[in-house]
């Protein structure tokens, strides 16, 4: 099938190289040149495990091509994508402008019946939106009765497994009130769905409000996690014992219960306070989930609350390492990462920084700027150097089995924050190391 995926960002570029591997013919269209520009030299402008193999090979065999022509674009693919970025807004809601901007370039050229994809996170009722711009211009350009269907398709693919996530879906989930649609989408999918028929087909706002619904459960999950974690380090209990107990049942399951040091990335943060906005305006405040996001809040200040308990509001002259920049490991993106309120807070208390992550190097010097007060290294153990602690804020695999000897000859005296649960609070004890985790009560405080 022809397919065009506008937006080639985490999703659109991962939905693209990931049909055209199914033997689709695709197009990725998107409106930042230099994307585009590093697409065609053969490179990908993200760090996405597997990705790079799947658009080399499908660039090779003719299947898969970038453009940033519009044109070009509308006229490929009968089945258009939608995945183009839906930040918050300054009240917390989607900003749906660039979906809208999409929609309105397809009304604008398109010759023949298209179907129109959703892939973007939207609140519901935004396939109405985007068929009332398509239609509209279609109407300027005289063209009203050119039929065209407008489906709502979900993405439910994490960063760090995102190829994976997309070639063996748990669900494929499409609103449609189309058939030729719905039959078009079934094909599409259907390779992806060998083993047994992941697809279910519904109504376009139950497919919309079912991608909101599911981010807002795993964020409280772990919000909820989070706070027990507090809690057990108060009462001298281990959340991680307390995660295996209750996780062994399986109405509760394992996934997703890990305490920490707060959610990041471009998914849960904004998803959350969009549905509570949408939420509040229909009159149903979601009392739940809005202390979700409040937790969350807290969680992302934790580490910095423990490093303050042992040092003291006024971090001049300290200097702290952080290990763990993305927010979270197997990517390098920085949006809404943990990191950025672990070095703001500890900055802003006059102390300096030394961070490193594994892949997230030259976003954090994007995202972070030149400043005086914190340095990128390029080395964990770098980090460590005349710092007088260490903090870990991204669980990466390197970090999980490090020189503890180097950690605690290097550090000024042996401190490690372990926002991520990492180490074994007996083990850390025994080596000597002074560890703080996050609701690790039963070694911290009995
Ligand atoms: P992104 O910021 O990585 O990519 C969006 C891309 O769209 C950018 O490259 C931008 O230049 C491009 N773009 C904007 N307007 C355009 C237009 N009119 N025409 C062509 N290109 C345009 O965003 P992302 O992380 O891929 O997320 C996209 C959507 O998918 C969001 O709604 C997000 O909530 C949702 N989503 C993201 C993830 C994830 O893990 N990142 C997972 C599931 C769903
Ligand atoms: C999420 C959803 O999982 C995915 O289905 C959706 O399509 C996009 O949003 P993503 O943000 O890429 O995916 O990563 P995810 O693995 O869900 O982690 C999100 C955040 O939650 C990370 O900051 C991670 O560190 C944190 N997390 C996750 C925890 O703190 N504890 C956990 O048990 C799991």
């Amino acid at each position: 099938m022809k397919v065009t995926a506008i937006g080639t960002g985490y999703v659109g570029l991962v939905t693209g190289a990931c049909l055209a591997e199914m033997g689709n013919h695709v197009m990725c269209l998107d409106v930042n040149p230099e994307k585009i520009r590093v697409l065609q030299s053969g490179e990908i402008p993200i760090h996405e495990p597997g990705l790079l193999d799947v658009v080399r090979r499908n660039v090779a065999a003719g299947r898969l091509q970038f453009t940033t022509d519009v044109d070009v674009a509308v006229q490929h693919g009968t089945l258009l994508f939608i995945g183009v970025g839906t930040p918050p807004d300054e009240d917390g809601s989607a900003d749906l402008q660039y979906v809208v901007a999409a929609a309105r370039s397809i009304g604008q050229r398109m010759t023949d019946y298209k179907v129109i994809v959703d892939k973007s996170t939207v609140p519901v009722g935004t396939a109405d939106k985007v068929r009332a711009a398509v239609k509209e211009e279609l109407v300027k350009r005289g063209l009203g009765d050119m039929a065209f269907a407008v489906v709502s398709n979900p993405e439910f693919l994490k960063e760090g497994a995102a190829v994976e996530d997309f070639m063996k879906p748990d669900r494929v989930i499409v609103g449609s009130d189309d058939e030729q649609a719905t039959l078009l989408m079934r094909a599409l999918y259907a390779p992806f769905n060998r083993t047994q028929d992941r697809m279910l087909v519904m109504d376009v706002r139950s497919a919309e409000f079912t991608k909101y619904a599911a981010n807002a459960m795993l964020a409280t999950r772990i919000s909820f996690m989070n706070e027990l974690a507090l809690l057990a380090e108060k009462v001298g209990a281990d959340i991680d014992l307390v995660r295996r107990g209750i996780g062994s049942d399986p109405r509760i399951g394992y996934q997703f219960l890990y305490a920490g040091a707060g959610y990041g990335g471009s998914c849960f943060p904004k998803d959350v306070k969009a549905l509570v906005k949408a939420a509040a305006d229909e009159g149903v405040p979601l009392k739940v989930l809005t202390a979700v996001e409040e937790a969350n809040e807290r969680q992302k200040r934790v580490l910095v609350d423990k490093v303050v308990d042992r040092f003291g509001a006024d971090l001049k002259g300290r200097r702290f390492a952080v290990w763990g920049l993305a927010f979270k490991p197997n990517t390098d993106d920085m949006r809404e990462a943990p990191s950025l309120v672990v070095i703001d807070e500890l900055t802003k208390r006059g102390a300096t920084v030394a961070a490193y992550d594994p892949v997230s190097m030259t976003e954090a010097s994007r995202v972070l700027g030149p400043r005086d007060d914190v340095v990128l290294v390029d080395r964990a153990d770098a980090a460590l150097q005349g710092a007088d602690a260490l903090l870990i804020v991204t669980e990466w695999k390197e970090f999980r089995t490090p020189d503890f000897d180097a950690i605690k000859s290097t550090l000024k005296a042996p401190i490690v924050f372990d926002g991520r649960n990492l180490y074994d609070p007996k083990l850390m004890k025994a080596l000597g190391i002074e560890h703080s985790g996050i609701g690790r009560g039963s070694i911290a405080t009995r």
